[in-house]
């Protein structure tokens, strides 16, 4: 779907705050740069969008958002390389998630070019935000909630479609130790585990934080049914590797289309890795463990990329990963943040120039 656009009407800041950010010392989505794409819906219809300078919003407190949640949101990154040419990696794909994503919260769908038009307009005004340096990236937020209000539990008239952007450093902080769910879930069948709807995040973080109480970073997502096949990692899509076999778990109702795991399926093909996309049982990973089999197990996203997980808990016991050297989960990452960056041949045409 596409629509006409008017010219984007472009308005900046009199008072940049670039002079004031650390790019050599950047955390994860913390500093915030200077301006915001903004477009409304309303009379139903998407507005105009804009650039304008980064602001605080103002919403009635009876905003829909605020009762129903209605609110869905991608993750994306902008590269700079040595030329200064700044890159996207496979954009069309979160534009496409973005809108299925909404469709399941009832939130009208954006036209194509409002993203990608909006984006580029966006990135354009804020290029020099975009980090130079080895591991960093412009992390990109574009969200849509429901600005309409009115207590009715029913779908809003008002949305707002924000893109802002944060320059951040590698989000990478080391080897993870998870916890295998046994009791909650963060999806269900027929519910909207597949979209990036806000609510899928805050119903993670009670459980994330039991898991923290007991020593571990994250928890490892397991079906809603029994408990006894393993999802995802947190925010991530979840690969093992038994033997030399990269397994990973078919997507559902229960899992988010992971970009950088249908990715990382097709460059561990490239590679000659067998792959296998199926259900991966807990026993089957435990008796891995237990037998030695088990080799690696990461996660994989966009704001870590991939992130190794050294070892699991489960009813009570901890199964320990072993020290390899030479990983899959090390030599795929760097095929793809190669690819990313404009290190490497893009064979798959992935990068998107801006
Ligand atoms: C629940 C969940 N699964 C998987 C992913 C990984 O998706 P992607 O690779 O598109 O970032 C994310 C992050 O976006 C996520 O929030």
């Amino acid at each position: 779907m596409s629509a006409i656009i008017n010219d984007i009407e472009i308005i900046k800041t009199k008072t940049t705050k670039i002079n004031e950010v650390d790019f050599d010392n950047l955390t994860f989505g913390k500093v915030f740069s200077d301006h915001m794409l903004e477009c409304d819906f309303k009379d139903g219809a998407w507005q105009t969008p804009k650039v304008v300078p980064y602001h605080a919003i103002s919403l009635d407190p009876s905003a829909k958002i605020f009762h129903y949640g209605q609110s869905v949101f991608e993750g994306m990154k902008a590269y700079k390389d040595a030329n200064e040419d700044v890159w996207l990696f496979r954009p069309l794909e979160n534009f496409k998630r973005l809108n299925i994503s909404s469709k399941r919260l009832a939130i009208p769908e954006l036209p194509e070019n409002y993203f990608m038009e909006g984006l580029k307009a966006l990135l354009e005004v804020d290029k020099d935000w975009i980090p130079k340096k080895e591991g960093s990236s412009l992390y990109i937020r574009p969200f849509i909630f429901a600005s309409g209000n009115g207590f009715h539990a029913s779908p809003a008239d008002a949305y707002k479609f924000i893109i802002c952007t944060a320059p951040s450093g590698s989000y990478f902080s080391g080897k993870v130790k998870v916890l295998i769910e046994e009791t909650y879930s963060r999806s269900a069948n027929g519910g909207v585990g597949y979209a990036k709807a806000g609510g899928n995040y805050a119903g993670q973080f009670y459980p994330t934080q039991l898991a923290v109480e007991k020593g571990y970073q994250q928890v490892i997502w397991t079906d809603d049914t029994n408990h006894e096949y393993i999802e995802e990692a947190g925010a991530m899509n979840i690969f093992v590797r038994i033997n030399d076999t990269l397994v990973t778990g078919p997507t559902s109702d229960r899992i988010l289309d992971g970009i950088t795991r249908k990715s990382i399926i097709d460059i561990a093909k490239a590679e000659g890795i067998p792959v296998e996309v199926r259900k991966i049982s807990v026993k089957e990973v435990v008796e891995a463990a237990k037998n030695g089999s088990l080799k690696e197990m990461f996660g994989a996203g966009t704001a870590a990329v991939i992130s190794p997980i050294s070892g699991f808990g489960y009813k009570d016991t901890d199964y320990e990963l072993p020290e390899l050297t030479d990983t899959y989960a090390d030599k795929l990452k760097k095929i793809i943040t190669d690819i990313q960056t404009n290190k490497s041949e893009d064979p798959f045409g992935w990068r998107y120039k801006l």
